[in-house]
């Protein structure tokens, strides 16, 4: 889509480019005299000469090694084996530390709403709510570790052992974010893991990286030095040298199993790491005979196209029982024909350009591919292209020899796979790589139970009647095989950023006075039975 600067609403022009020329190591924004990678976005803009082309955003430093390993200095001496400031800290000031970032970040919403618009083309409701999303997963996250505080206020006592017990951090975190939720899904691991008291290195996703630079000051100013450190850069560049250390604890990673296969292997001592990992999804759609078609299609359209499927939980692949699928196919057609492709700030646009420039000709192999094996497009408006954008195809039938079927799309293109046995989606998805959600449409409850009882097995969350989501946030995000390792939600995040650790005393007289003085000094930060309201 083409576009004159002039034809932009003003709220949403780019006025000027945002060159980013720090990152945050120790404590310090560093200004960084080396070479830059610019920003583009996939919007197409007049330039100074009048040649329409992709708009430039501005520019961040291209870091390398030797600045990946000052970061990673600075996170191990913060954490300082576990004598830092940070990892010893009272909960009750690392929760003040966390109160102020999200008050300065909320400051920032206009700023970053805007470049999450341009850089990755979410549209400005979608943007709005991303933001919106991580500043209440933040307060989310600080009330359930209040809570979890409160229940470990304690003494335990079994076999004449006193124990109090808590959650303890881990130690150093690299967290790897996704450029689909640039903010949220990063933050979704960098909060947690903070909160818990490790230390951290951060390097935003290859598009949606300029939207952080607004942000770099409040971490700077919130926390003690050396805990959030910031990095730009290319993956290869700036995590394979801090993996190949093997200074890090915890890998945190949302995005592909190859990228966390090939940083994970890097470590010298696997079994030291610990993976949190969000991974890539082919979440099915099961319509049954007696679906009500209204609902589904709606659900599907939804599931299959919000953010053009760049979702893991996008629906990847839709499974409709033969009764109805013709119904189903011409329905489901006139409803994605009648979407609106249009810019991110467009009244309507529902479909936006693609921030992945070779995503279009990816998309369009994948529909050559299944056209060639027996595959027609059912939809008018199916791979009509642009220079950013190609319309989504619905491609049907779609059989297991098609690499649409096999590979995960993260785009506009729906495979349709008719069955008359449901033992044919149950088969499939358990010989599928992936296990992370399923859409379950239908209404009879002696099919859907037994259905229900296998799907749960597959994966790990049913959606009845709806299509496929991670929120609300406080419910388990994760999957099985190649979708997830570890559980997200606002409460298992923090069990999967630490670890249980405690005290135990034998209960005799002499242990008893040393634990009373303990407490009643107010000495140490881990025992301690107060808690915070
Ligand atoms: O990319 C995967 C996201 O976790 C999906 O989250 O279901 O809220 O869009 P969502």
């Amino acid at each position: 889509m083409s576009q004159l600067n002039t034809d932009i609403p003003k709220a949403f022009q780019i006025e000027n480019t945002l060159e980013q020329e720090h990152y945050l190591v120790n404590g310090e924004l560093i200004h960084w005299k080396g070479t830059t990678a610019d920003v583009f976005s996939p919007i197409r803009t007049a330039n100074a000469n009048g040649d329409i082309e992709p708009t430039r955003l501005g520019s961040t430093p291209d870091l390398g090694e030797k600045e990946a390993l000052l970061a990673l200095d600075a996170a191990c001496n913060a954490y300082d084996k576990g004598q830092g400031e940070w990892p010893t800290m009272k909960v009750a000031d690392r929760i003040a530390c966390m109160e102020t970032f999200v008050e300065k970040m909320k400051t920032k919403r206009e700023e970053v709403v805007k470049l999450i618009m341009w850089e990755i083309c979410k549209t400005h409701a979608d943007a709005q709510k991303e933001f919106d999303r991580t500043v209440e997963y933040i307060y989310d996250t600080i009330e359930d570790y209040k809570q979890m505080d409160r229940d470990s206020a304690k003494f335990e006592k079994q076999s004449g052992i006193h124990a109090h017990i808590r959650r303890g951090p881990l130690g150093v975190v690299l967290c790897l974010g996704p450029y689909n939720y640039p903010l949220n899904e990063t933050f979704c691991l960098l909060i947690p893991a903070l909160i818990m008291g490790n230390t951290t290195i951060f390097k935003p996703a290859k598009f949606g990286v300029l939207l952080i630079a607004p942000l770099i000051e409040a971490f700077q100013e919130s926390f003690p030095k050396g805990v959030v450190n910031i990095l730009f850069g290319r993956g290869r560049a700036v995590a394979s040298p801090i993996m190949k250390t093997g200074k890090v604890n915890v890998l945190a990673l949302i995005g592909h199993s190859s990228s966390a296969n090939a940083l994970q292997a890097l470590h010298p001592k696997q079994n030291r790491l610990r993976m949190v990992y969000g991974l890539e999804a082919k979440n099915p759609a099961i319509v049954l005979p007696d679906a009500d078609l209204d609902l589904t299609i709606e659900e599907c359209l939804a599931g299959t196209l919000s953010f053009n499927g760049q979702r893991c939980t996008a629906l990847k692949v839709l499974y409709v029982h033969e009764a109805i699928v013709d119904e189903f196919n011409t329905r489901f057609s006139k409803k994605v024909d009648a979407l609106k492709f249009g810019n991110p700030w467009e009244e309507g646009a529902k479909l936006t350009p693609l921030p992945e420039p070779n995503k279009p000709a990816y998309i369009q192999e994948l529909i050559d591919d299944a056209k060639e094996k027996g595959a027609s497009i059912l939809n008018s408006k199916g791979g009509e292209t642009t220079d950013n954008y190609i319309f989504p195809a619905i491609l049907y039938p779609v059989t297991k020899d098609m690499r649409v079927y096999e590979e995960e799309q993260f785009g506009p293109v729906i495979p349709v796979i008719p069955f008359s046995d449901i033992d044919q989606p149950l088969d499939d998805m358990a010989a599928s790589n992936y296990g992370q959600q399923v859409s379950l449409f239908g209404k009879d409850i002696k099919t859907l139970a037994p259905l229900i009882d296998t799907l749960v097995n597959l994966v790990c969350r049913v959606n009845l009647n709806s299509s496929c989501q991670r929120g609300p946030d406080v419910y388990p995000f994760t999957g099985r095989k190649d979708s997830a390792v570890a559980t997200l939600s606002v409460h298992d995040a923090l069990r999967s950023f630490s670890i249980r650790t405690f005290l135990a005393s034998k209960d005799n007289d002499y242990n008893n006075t040393i634990l009373e003085e303990l407490l009643d000094s107010r000495a140490s930060n881990f025992v301690s039975t107060d808690y915070i309201l």
